[in-house]
């Protein structure tokens, strides 16, 4: 199976991470799929960030979870990046799903509720996916272990992925245990025993965040399912080669 290019908070390397400018830019380079965080706002709207604070990527600062959806609406999430991008605006989970509607695309939205447990935030995203009939082409991921587990529960067939950046001797077990379809692992703890024992597990492995050609190529022999890149065009370029 060929390994899948998701392009990480969108082409992060050329536009401001989690924008509309980044997700089609993403398209424009031949991206399998996106790769998105999301967090809930005080009146529990669903927005793409990465961050739990606006402060790093809006002019800004705070908690998301102490703005309402107008008031994050007001922010400039484009002008710390770059002048260029200056005036683009924090996007809603729904706009985002309107968005891919109509394009080829996968998604893989990452529940960011590892520091801030947001109450129902599965409920609400997978609702959310339900409706705008994704969930067929839509990997939820968490580095929260219950995280997961409740997301099962929502839905015993929808792929869910453990994300890590340990590596314990037991994660392919655990993972298994808790339910999870795939892992999401940190780059440099991907090698080809972890791939392997992942296969045999019936698990899916992808790897973040793979931005040189050399991770590309060595993410690809080991027989990685996928990578998250800020640079899709470089790692599409490369899977291309070595599949050809
Ligand atoms: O989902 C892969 C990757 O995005 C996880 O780490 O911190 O970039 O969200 P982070
Ligand atoms: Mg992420």
């Amino acid at each position: 199976m060929q390994a899948n290019i998701f392009a990480h908070r969108g082409a992060s390397k050329y536009a401001p991470e989690n924008t509309m400018a980044s997700f089609s830019l993403a398209h424009q380079q031949g991206a399998d799929g996106i790769e998105t965080d999301v967090h809930l706002t005080k009146d529990h709207i669903p927005v793409l960030m990465h961050d739990e604070r606006v402060n790093r990527t809006t002019n800004s600062s705070g908690y998301i979870k102490d703005y309402t959806f107008e008031q994050l609406r007001q922010l400039d999430a484009g002008a710390w990046f770059s002048p260029e991008f200056a005036g683009s605006r924090i996007l809603s989970l729904e706009e985002c799903l309107e968005w891919t509607q109509d394009k080829s695309l996968y998604l893989n939205i990452e529940l960011k509720n590892n520091k801030i447990d947001y109450k129902h935030l599965e409920t609400i995203v997978y609702d959310k996916l339900s409706r705008y009939h994704l969930l067929h082409r839509t990997i939820l991921s968490t580095f929260n272990p219950i995280s997961v587990k409740r997301l099962k529960h929502l839905n015993q067939n929808i792929g869910v992925a453990l994300l890590t950046s340990k590596r314990s001797r037991n994660l392919v077990s655990a993972a298994k245990d808790l339910g999870a379809n795939a892992i999401h692992i940190k780059y440099r703890l991907l090698d080809h025993l972890l791939v392997d024992q992942s296969h045999q597990e019936n698990m899916a492995i992808r790897a973040y965040t793979v931005n040189r050609p050399r991770q590309m190529l060595r993410a690809l022999s080991i027989g990685c399912d996928g990578v998250f890149a800020d640079v899709p065009e470089m790692a599409v370029h490369y899977r291309d080669q070595f599949q050809n």
